[in-house]
């Protein structure tokens, strides 16, 4: 069995591989071009593939061997399922195990927003720092606060129990209500209502057509002037540039953001503004869950190999 791995990686965290199957890892830490995607899938019988991949008809049209798309995320929105499952490859994801990391992210984002930290570090190493002063960039404060959770999947149900715990109300926007949630006190609610009602939203919503540009301008005039909205979802639920020309009429107060609409493309307002975080989609970068990410992407690519259901398989439809 043939495998390629789309990005380098230390081989350790590949070690499930080893004397199982033959992989060859792209040697550099770069975005393989749509050619390059191509040659490189033309012979073999899995892939392990980022989410910056775009895996679609074109591309599966080039891998006639295909059988499995490891995709080493848990938002699959670069693949064309519908494709993979007419052609009977199996596409699969890596939950759960980054469910944590990526929460403390959005957390990490509420904090550095609503405190100006980064603001704060720019300005100290500036070397404006004159003594303390009673006015020096005050900030909000989180607790006692009310925080809407828009996506109450694994992600937005961890975040919205670490809010809980930090002393915030919580309130929820999904599909279907949460008993989990109940128990912390949230309350489920209309899109409408969590805007309105919020002082801070976090996004943890995957990307779909019925996720795109969920938040645009309408959405945002419906904010609390001195809201703060986190995104760690994916960057086109929100408008980029309705969210840009907000923050610069200072119509809500702040942002943080790590996934952009036009990844790695950023809207350019974005970078000039004081009252935004930035963080270059990081929400599961934390050493140990790298690893975990990559040993959960092999397990289902190997399990897909051997003819078995893979334990996170995105399109079950492959099966009948
Ligand atoms: P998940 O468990 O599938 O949660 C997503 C939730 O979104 C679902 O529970 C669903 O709610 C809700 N949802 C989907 N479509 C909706 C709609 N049209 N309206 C309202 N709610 C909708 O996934 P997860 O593991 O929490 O991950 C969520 C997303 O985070 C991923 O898809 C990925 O894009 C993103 N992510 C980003 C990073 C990062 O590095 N920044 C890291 C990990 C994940 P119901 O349950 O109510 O149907
Ligand atoms: C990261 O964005 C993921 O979907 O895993
Ligand atoms: C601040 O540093 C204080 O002591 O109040």
């Amino acid at each position: 069995m043939r495998v390629f791995i789309s990005r380098p990686v230390p081989q350790g965290w590949l070690h499930l591989l080893h004397g199982k199957v033959d992989y060859e890892i792209f040697p550099e830490d770069r975005l393989l071009s749509k050619e390059e995607l191509k040659r490189h899938l033309s012979e073999v019988d899995g892939a392990i593939v980022i989410l910056a991949d775009k895996i679609d008809k074109e591309v599966m049209d080039a891998a006639p061997n295909l059988r499995v798309i490891s995709n080493y995320a848990v938002g699959y929105d670069n693949i064309d399922i519908e494709e993979a499952t007419r052609r009977k490859i199996m596409v699969t994801n890596t939950p759960d195990v980054l469910t944590n990391a990526t929460a403390e992210l959005a957390l990490a984002l509420l904090f550095a927003v609503a405190r100006r930290v980064v603001e704060g570090d720019r300005f100290t190493r500036e070397g404006r720092f004159e003594g303390w002063s009673p006015v020096l960039l005050l900030g909000t404060e989180i607790k006692g606060k009310t925080v809407g959770v828009i996506g109450a999947g694994r992600i937005g149900r961890e975040f919205a129990k670490k809010a809980h715990a930090l002393g915030m109300k919580v309130i929820y926007y999904s599909r279907t209500r949460k008993e989990e949630l109940d128990k912390i006190g949230a309350e489920f609610v209309s899109l409408e209502e969590l805007l309105r009602r919020s002082d801070f939203i976090s996004i943890h919503l995957p990307l779909t057509p019925e996720t795109h540009h969920l938040i645009g301008k309408k959405e945002i005039e419906m904010m609390k002037p001195d809201a703060i909205l986190i995104n760690t979802g994916r960057g086109a639920v929100i408008d980029e540039m309705a969210l840009a020309d907000a923050l610069k009429r200072k119509r809500i107060k702040g942002a943080g953001l790590d996934v952009y609409e036009f990844e790695p493309g950023i809207t350019r307002i974005l970078l000039e503004l004081e009252n935004v975080v930035l963080t270059p989609h990081i929400g599961s970068a934390t050493e140990e869950t790298r690893k975990r990410m990559m040993e959960v992407a092999c397990e289902n690519l190997l399990c897909a190999l051997e003819g078995k259901t893979p334990p996170n398989l995105v399109n079950p439809e492959v099966l009948s």
